[in-house]
């Protein structure tokens, strides 16, 4: 720990950043729109004293979103809520614990994520390095924006993420949500596409931190094709769906095989895991 990560100020602004990208600050809101959406679909009439009063109401939903911060269930309540992220508290902390080592230990290399929905993992990263006074990376945001594709490969098959529209989230709202954070600077860059056409080519040089989120085997597989080698020495290898999909710990697996990596894989949480680069 730094001077500068240790500041009670630093430590007060990075939490109060956290809650506000998980929703942790609204978390009726889910509520609300979850339960306006159950009576528009059965054709119930709204009672607005549970909307007005959600909290009250819904005090079990409420209890049952705290009690789960790392997003393993909930989907509809806490998606409905419109987080800036759906990676949850321990991904979030020990993201933010990544992007501290880097900084502190001088590990070279831009900051990417493929697979941002809103965009809050990288605005956490963002934020966190501009509150270290850390000014010489760039911060990739790669993504459809719009939503995860069907899937085409044999190893994909059967996931419907596709299917869900929450998942589109344009280019222009994601943007909005790095300005409303403060953090939208020329250090920002939007690669737009679905990874096999744009991360190839990416002017991307060299990586500190490589988060990957996009699920299924195909997306996975393109991102690490892509952009392992340009991860540094020292780097973080995240690989957010690896509890939770088979198809995505299949291609880590696959690749970490092929490529000959015995760079220890750790959990983070129910799904998250991670590798630290070695030479
Ligand atoms: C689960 S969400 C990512 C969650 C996000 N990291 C967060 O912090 O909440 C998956 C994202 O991956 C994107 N995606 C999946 N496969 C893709 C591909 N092959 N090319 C481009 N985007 C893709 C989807 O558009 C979606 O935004």
């Amino acid at each position: 720990m730094t001077t500068a990560t240790a500041s009670s100020v630093y430590t007060a602004y990075t939490e109060l950043l956290k809650r506000s990208l998980m929703n942790e600050l609204n978390p009726e809101n889910g509520l609300r729109i979850s339960y306006l959406l159950e009576c528009m679909d059965t054709s119930t009439p709204y009672d607005l004293d549970r909307v007005i009063n959600a909290t009250s109401h819904e005090q079990g939903k409420l209890d049952a979103l705290a009690a789960d911060p790392n997003g393993q269930g909930n989907y509809r309540e806490r998606i409905f809520g419109f987080p800036f992220t759906m990676i949850g508290r321990a991904r979030l902390d020990h993201l933010q614990r990544c992007v501290e080592t880097v900084i502190e230990e001088g590990v070279p290399g831009d900051m990417l994520e493929a697979g941002v929905w809103r965009g809050g993992a990288v605005i956490l990263m963002k934020a966190v390095a501009d509150a270290l006074g850390d000014t010489g990376r760039r911060f990739w945001v790669a993504d459809s924006f719009r939503g995860v594709p069907p899937p085409t490969l044999e190893q994909d098959a059967g996931v419907d993420l596709y299917r869900d529209p929450c998942l589109a989230v344009p280019v222009e709202f994601v943007r909005a949500h790095f300005e409303r954070f403060g953090v939208l600077d020329d250090r920002v860059e939007f690669l737009e596409g679905l990874f096999a056409d744009t991360l190839p080519t990416a002017p991307v040089e060299q990586l500190s931190v490589l988060r990957a989120d996009g699920d299924l085997y195909e997306s996975t597989m393109d991102v690490l094709v892509s952009l392992y080698d340009k991860v540094s020495p020292g780097g973080f290898v995240i690989i957010d769906d690896y509890g939770a999909l088979e198809c995505c710990a299949r291609a880590t697996e696959d690749f970490r095989r092929e490529r000959g990596i015995t760079d220890p894989i750790e959990r983070i949480d129910w799904t998250g895991a991670f590798w630290r680069k070695s030479g």
